[in-house]
């Protein structure tokens, strides 16, 4: 009975992020381009006679059933028809990926138990599939990894050719950013441009998202509305550019805010010079869909 298993959660930062427009059932329609990173949390899950735990060694990360990682465990026993309640599971996570950065770590960890326990519970990956679709819009792209397109909710997918490797630096203000409130920022700001009391379901003249040779424009419209209230990340930005950064955005909804490089010292570089009081930075690189899920997967350790 006694079983352990260690699973990596790695995070994701979004290349692009188009916000179409408000949906019906409180989402919103994306075009986003996730593409994943090193940089990961560690899940230790033990099979143990006992009640269900989660614990984790980031005092802000909530330990109760309020954390995705509990509420992925719940509905995945309910799922594999287990009988009773959650039991005879506990799952530590060693947290590395800031929360509320706009990083997917919490969408991660969900996943990551999914994949650990649908191993120990025997669950198939079409049950797997659409627990991860009831838990969290970020959530069925972290059963895939490397660099994928989500349309709809974020959550339709369609895996793209790996781009070519780059080191990132992270810039991690001390302030995070909920998702929701991002989201109804948008919703106002678009609202207040089009003079206010418009339907912000139809924004006119949302583009395609296409440049002017088919390329694909990187943007994050929800950078302006999160910038706008947090003049950090315009910083954030700026500095990156400056430092060199071929591509430079903020990640989701914040408050990370992501360069690019190709090269290793300039990347080591840019951290360097843009750490501060405010903010702190790291280096990490980019991570493709057959390393990904090589290093995702569930490991037995004992
Ligand atoms: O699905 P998840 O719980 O991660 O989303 C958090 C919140 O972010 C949602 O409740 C919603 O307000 C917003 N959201 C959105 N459109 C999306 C994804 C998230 O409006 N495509």
């Amino acid at each position: 009975m006694n079983y352990v298993m260690r699973v990596r959660a790695f995070a994701k930062i979004n290349l692009s992020l188009r916000v179409l427009g408000a949906r019906a059932d409180g989402y919103h329609d994306l075009r986003t381009i996730f593409q994943s990173i090193a940089l990961h949390d560690t899940l230790t899950i033990r099979a143990a006679r006992g009640p269900f735990r989660v614990t984790c060694d980031d005092p802000s990360c909530p330990t109760d059933d309020t954390n995705l990682v509990w509420r992925a465990a719940n509905h995945l026993w309910q799922a594999a028809g287990r009988r009773g309640i959650l039991r005879d599971v506990s799952i530590d996570v060693k947290k590395r990926i800031p929360l509320q950065a706009g990083l997917g770590g919490g969408s991660s960890d969900a996943a990551a138990a999914l994949r650990a326990l649908a191993r120990l519970w025997r669950v198939d990956e079409r049950r797997v599939r659409a627990t991860a679709g009831g838990l969290g819009a970020d959530i069925p792209y972290f059963l895939e990894g490397g660099t994928v397109l989500g349309l709809e909710r974020g959550d339709l997918l369609f895996p793209l050719i790996d781009p070519p490797k780059a080191w990132v630096v992270l810039v991690l203000p001390q302030f995070g950013v909920s998702t929701k409130e991002a989201f109804a920022w948008w919703d106002a700001d678009t609202a207040a441009h089009r003079g206010g009391g418009a339907d912000p379901r139809v924004r006119p003249g949302a583009d395609t998202g296409v440049g002017p040779n088919g390329v694909h424009e990187f943007v994050n419209d929800l950078e302006a509305p999160v910038a706008s209230r947090h003049a950090a990340i315009t910083r954030a930005v700026a500095a990156l550019r400056k430092a060199g950064a071929a591509h430079a955005a903020m990640s989701g909804s914040g408050s990370a805010v992501f360069g690019l490089f190709v090269r290793q010292s300039d990347a080591s570089r840019a951290a360097r010079a843009l750490a501060g009081r405010t903010r702190t930075t790291l280096v990490t690189r980019t991570l493709n869909r057959s390393k990904y899920q090589i290093l995702a997967a569930p490991e037995p350790i004992g």
